[in-house]
């Protein structure tokens, strides 16, 4: 949305930790993208509490604000004013290698277009954010090889991202998603790219995830997608719509992953894929 004036930047860096809290939350958050006359509130002051456990849908119409929202929640930006806490940490103050560290062992992203490495398999796509968090190669290679079993792609291990279908993309996009045992998974549009069968694959893993008490955020369009979440909220002009509990569905709590062993830096790599990839991977300098 539109609005007169311009806010006052996040000056403070703040690191505080509560002693429990939501998985997510945001305080009056704001993003603004250009200037003047010319500014769009992407989100605008959003008030939102995601409580480690619940699966959370984010609807409303192309540009109300989601991708914004959830690239906020998940660190890969920097609101304009107001508060992102994740696991009872301020991130919105963090600085970048802070933020890098945090986005790799804390989140979890799915994207519409998965932005798989296609030079690397199946298998070395997942274990990538392992190694950079700093796994042995051995360990990284035995996640992988479990989260692809558990996707249904133990079968697909070595295959490149070029020799998939797109739901088994996606599937590979999961299991990477899930190899640091993140504290919260974020997903924009998952399935925006699938047919039926492909779709209905990924509700089920997620339908597992929530099951597991696995804090997962998922932007969709689709029907399908939010009626397997716990809640479902839509925005309209980045600011909260509504704000839907669905019955049916416990909002069970679960214990917070999420640890500070220490981070290695390793190769360059491409993203080959030009969107929040590249940052979600960024190497700390
Ligand atoms: N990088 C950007 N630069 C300028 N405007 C942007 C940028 N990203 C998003 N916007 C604008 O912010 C609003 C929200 O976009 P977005 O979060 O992508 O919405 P959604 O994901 O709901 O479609 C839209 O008006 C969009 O045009
Ligand atoms: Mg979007």
């Amino acid at each position: 949305m539109i609005r007169g004036g311009f806010a006052r930047g996040n000056g403070q860096a703040a690191t505080a930790r509560t002693a429990a809290g939501p998985a997510l939350r945001t305080v009056g958050v704001s993003r603004r993208y250009g200037e003047e006359a010319g500014a769009v509130w992407a989100v605008d002051r959003l008030d939102l509490d995601v409580p480690a456990g619940q699966t959370l849908a984010v609807t409303g119409p192309s540009g109300c604000g989601k991708s914004t929202l959830l690239q906020l929640l998940g660190g890969l930006d920097r609101p304009t004013e107001g508060e992102v806490w994740l696991g009872g940490r301020r991130i919105d103050g963090l600085g970048e290698r802070a933020l890098a560290r945090l986005r790799r062992r804390a989140v979890g992203f799915v994207f519409q277009a998965y932005h798989l490495m296609h030079e690397l398999s199946a298998a070395q796509n997942v274990e990538l954010p392992a190694l950079l968090a700093g796994a042995s190669p051995r360990t990284a290679r035995a996640r992988a090889a479990e989260l692809l079993d558990r996707v249904g792609l133990a079968d697909r291990a070595r295959h490149l991202p070029s020799e998939l279908s797109g739901g088994q993309r996606q599937r590979v996009a999961v299991a990477r998603a899930l190899v640091n045992e993140p504290l919260v998974v974020l997903a924009d549009e998952p399935t925006g790219n699938l047919d039926s069968a492909a779709t209905y694959d990924i509700l089920r893993l997620f339908g597992e995830l929530r099951a597991a008490g696995q804090t997962l955020v998922v932007v969709t369009h689709d029907e399908r997608v939010a009626a397997t979440a716990d809640r479902v909220v839509s925005l309209r002009d980045g600011a909260l719509a509504d704000d839907i509990r669905l019955d049916g569905h416990g909002t069970g709590l679960a214990g917070e992953g999420s640890d500070d062993g220490s981070g290695r830096p390793g190769p360059g790599h491409d993203d080959g894929g030009g969107s929040g990839l590249g940052a979600m991977l960024a190497w700390e300098d």
